[in-house]
């Protein structure tokens, strides 16, 4: 099928490339120059394991191009909107200019027939309102979200663990037109609904809501774990020994309560933001009310990664070395958008640490935003000379591959905060290091 895709950030060239890796013909669409020079050579503009493979497969296949001219969409069956919904600035609501930039450029451009499929994160309302101007050229929109995860962002789009398809409905029910739509959908993702991906057909406010809550749910889940490591830290309990007993409660499950420094990212933090903010209008923001405390453990425990710093040197970082393990908001990915691992790292420079960042994917990125903070690509050369060490982003370049003891001959103090309790705490005490987990004794 002829697609086309509008936006090629993380989710809409991920999204081009994988269409494509599946035998469609797409053209990904994007105002930034820079993007598209380099998607048109193949070359991925962010780090994204796999991204780069598919890209130059599509490539060479002739069926992947992308281009600047939102002119080359017509003639494409469906129209995927990947542009980002930032928050706004000076307050907590979605920014949806590029929602809407993006759908008024697109109109002169669409058949009749065509369908224009939402995958950006929006504010539950935002496809009832856009769908009116979509309907006048003779297509039709349908609201289709994203649930991949960056790091495995390609893995996601081609084999993603649910399908949600919010169509034109009455009652309840998807009109004769609403079931059309879903249809050419399902023929898109024909190869994971061979695999039986669930395919959930609904209206539009409960597509848009399945988004946002399924992020919201995960941002609690972490913020649960990160409130009982604060009741850790003070009654002696290790929260990392509680999340397993806890995790084998099928109903609980492990995963996503990793206690740490906690969550960031391009997606949690301004989603909750923005749920509150569209709850507030609806007259419901008592409804998700809990999201502000969701967010306030959020941050404290960033407050508390830097407090465990200069409590263990004594009082004060001012003029220590303070080597910062990680920049990326988590590892396999080199976004620092909202990164919990570089305002600790800005906030301990802040207090006049001298602080050294290391990161296998981010440091370009991390420079760029923060250019006031020592930036060094060798982990090794990081550690030399370090009064203490805090680790931020678990990458497996320490989480797995560093070993303590080596550590030692290069560190001057034997400090080593675990912001993300990723280390292997015996193994670091083992080889004389002072160590500080986050919720943990
Ligand atoms: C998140 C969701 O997981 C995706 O399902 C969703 O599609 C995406 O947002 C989106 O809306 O586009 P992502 O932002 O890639 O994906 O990152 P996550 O893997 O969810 O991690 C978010 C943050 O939570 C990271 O900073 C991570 O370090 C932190 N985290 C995660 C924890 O602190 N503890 C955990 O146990 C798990």
């Amino acid at each position: 099928m002829r697609l086309s895709v509008i936006g090629c950030g993380y989710l809409g060239a991920v999204h081009a490339a994988a269409m494509a890796s599946i035998g469609h013909e797409v053209v990904g669409i994007d105002v930034d120059e820079r993007k598209i020079t380099s998607l048109s050579k193949g070359d991925a503009p962010f780090f994204e394991p796999g991204l780069q493979e598919i890209l130059t497969e599509g490539i060479s296949s002739g069926r992947l191009s992308f281009t600047t001219d939102m002119s080359a969409a017509q003639g494409a069956k469906v129209h995927f909107i990947g542009v980002g919904t930032p928050q706004q600035a000076g307050g907590y609501a979605a920014d949806l200019t590029y929602v809407n930039a993006a759908v008024d450029g697109l109109l002169p451009y669409l058949s009749e027939g065509d369908l224009v499929a939402g995958k950006s994160t929006v504010p539950v309302g935002t496809a009832a309102n856009l769908a009116g101007r979509v309907a006048e050229t003779g297509a039709t929109l349908v609201w289709n979200p994203e649930f991949l995860r960056e790091g495995w962002a390609v893995q996601d789009t081609v084999d993603p663990d649910r399908l949600v398809a919010g169509v034109p409905s009455e009652d309840g029910h998807p009109t004769t037109e609403g079931e059309r739509c879903a249809d050419v959908l399902r023929e898109v993702y024909h190869t994971a609904i061979a695999k039986d991906t669930p395919f959930i057909v609904t209206d539009y406010a409960t597509a848009e809501l399945v988004k946002v809550s399924a992020n919201a749910f995960l941002a609690t889940k972490i913020s649960f774990i990160n409130a009982m490591a604060e009741i850790a830290e003070v009654t002696g309990a290790d929260v990392t020994t509680l999340a397993d007993a806890i995790g084998h409660d099928a109903r609980i499950g492990r995963k996503f309560l990793g206690a740490g420094i906690g969550f960031g990212g391009g997606c949690l933090p301004k989603d909750i933001r923005a749920f509150s903010a569209r709850a507030e209008e609806l007259g419901k923001g008592e409804s998700v009310a809990f999201l502000r405390e969701v967010d306030a453990i959020n941050l404290r425990r960033r407050d508390r990664a830097v407090d465990l710093a200069v409590t263990a040197l004594g009082g004060t970082v001012y003029n220590k070395n303070v080597t910062v393990l990680g920049a990326a908001f988590k590892p396999h990915s080199d976004d620092i958008r909202d990164s919990p691992a570089l305002d600790v790292a800005v906030r301990l420079h802040g207090l006049g640490a001298k602080v050294t960042v290391t990161d296998p994917a981010a440091i370009e990125n991390a420079r760029r935003i923060h250019p006031q903070l020592d930036y060094v690509e060798d982990r090794d050369q990081a550690l030399t000379g370090a009064d203490a060490v805090i680790v931020v982003t678990e990458w497996d370049e320490w989480r797995r591959d560093l070993d303590p003891a080596h550590a030692a001959t290069l560190v001057t103090g034997k400090i080593v905060i675990d912001g993300r309790n990723c280390l292997d705490a015996t193994a670091w005490r083992s080889a004389g290091f002072e160590y500080h987990g986050m919720g943990r004794p």
